[in-house]
């Protein structure tokens, strides 16, 4: 017999109603509830796309003209509801999402190394909103799989694809700690701003290694340092405000790190230095942005001294 057998009856209504009330605040709290994206989800995946464009810079979803000007203005509301947005451009229904990032110019950069992606098995690890997913899902893969353990960017990839209907995008709520889950399964992997979170890094491209089927490839993109040195920054805290971040390497030593995994066939294909044109504030992202993480005084700086970020890209495959 437990606690609650022993309560009189007129107890036990008052436990059931006061756990019940309890259960609802922690459900809908502001900052944590669950409901508070899934919620504008719910509500999105009432209006179907009669017209779905993946292929340009911004990922079209929906017409204007498809919806009246009142339920145009709800979708705009509920798409609100998974403000900051960090990835996109998206149009939905006419609704112009501006995001933090112009993710366009990083799958432009992506585009021109990667295989024929038709009929392929691909994981985007850290998906966030699925932009890029999207933009797979125009070259007809078999499926694309996200990876992303945030409430927020799961339920809003999920509102979009709910209204797009692409039936080859899904997503889970996990990390790339569930990666060895899939062994030999992926003939495709997307690791992009994810691996400079990671403190070890080396274990983490041996998980997807195990990922990927013999002959796979991976895309592997990192926030980096500038040099030719095979050296990675460990910062005391944050880097360009961002905590959570561990090893920031140079493009040479990424190249390392993927030769002692296993890889083979490597290319370090593209590096760039990132600027306030592609990372920036907007109306759907109105927190502190890349110009507020870099020295005001100078440009090679990021406030706390260190080297400022440039972009790193790498490509390599799994052996045959
Ligand atoms: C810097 S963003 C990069 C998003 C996207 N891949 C890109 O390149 O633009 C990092 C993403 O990884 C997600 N993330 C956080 N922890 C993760 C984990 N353990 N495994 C996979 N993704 C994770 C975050 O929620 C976020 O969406």
């Amino acid at each position: 017999m437990n606690y609650f057998d022993c309560l009189p009856p007129t107890a036990k209504i008052d436990t059931i109603v006061s756990e019940h009330k309890r259960l609802q605040a922690w459900v809908n709290q502001k900052k944590k509830g669950f409901l508070r994206y899934r919620k504008p989800y719910e509500a999105l995946s009432e209006f179907q796309a009669n017209f779905v464009d993946c292929s340009g810079d911004t990922v079209l979803i929906g017409d204007k003209n498809q919806l009246s000007t009142a339920e145009r203005l709800q979708v705009h509301e509920h798409l609100k509801s998974f403000m900051p947005w960090r990835k996109g451009p998206f149009s939905v229904f006419g609704n112009t999402i501006d995001s933090e990032w112009r993710s366009e110019k990083k799958w432009q950069r992506v585009m021109p190394v990667l295989p024929d992606l038709k009929g392929k098995m691909i994981a985007d690890i850290g998906c966030n909103n699925g932009y890029y997913m999207f933009r797979m899902a125009a070259h007809e893969p078999k499926l694309v799989l996200g990876f992303e353990p945030s409430m927020q960017h799961y339920y809003c990839f999920k509102a979009l694809n709910a209204m797009a209907g692409c039936n080859n995008l899904e997503i889970d709520l996990q990390g790339i700690e569930h990666l060895n889950l899939f062994k030999d399964c992926f003939d495709l992997v997307f690791l992009m701003g994810i691996i400079y979170h990671r403190p070890s890094p080396i274990d983490t491209l041996r998980d997807i290694l195990t990922g990927l089927t013999p002959g796979g490839s991976l895309i592997l993109e990192s926030q980096g340092i500038p040099g030719d040195e095979p050296y990675a920054l460990f910062p005391d805290n944050t880097y360009a405000k961002v905590p959570g971040t561990y090893f920031v390497p140079t493009g040479k030593c990424l190249y390392n790190w993927m030769k002692k995994a296993g890889f083979v066939n490597i290319d370090f294909f593209c590096s760039h230095p990132m600027s306030t044109e592609e990372q920036r504030k907007t109306e759907w992202m109105t927190f502190e942005s890349y110009s507020d993480f870099i020295d005001p005084d100078n440009p090679r700086l990021t406030v706390e001294g260190y080297p400022a970020p440039v972009r790193i890209f790498l490509k390599g495959d799994k052996k045959e």
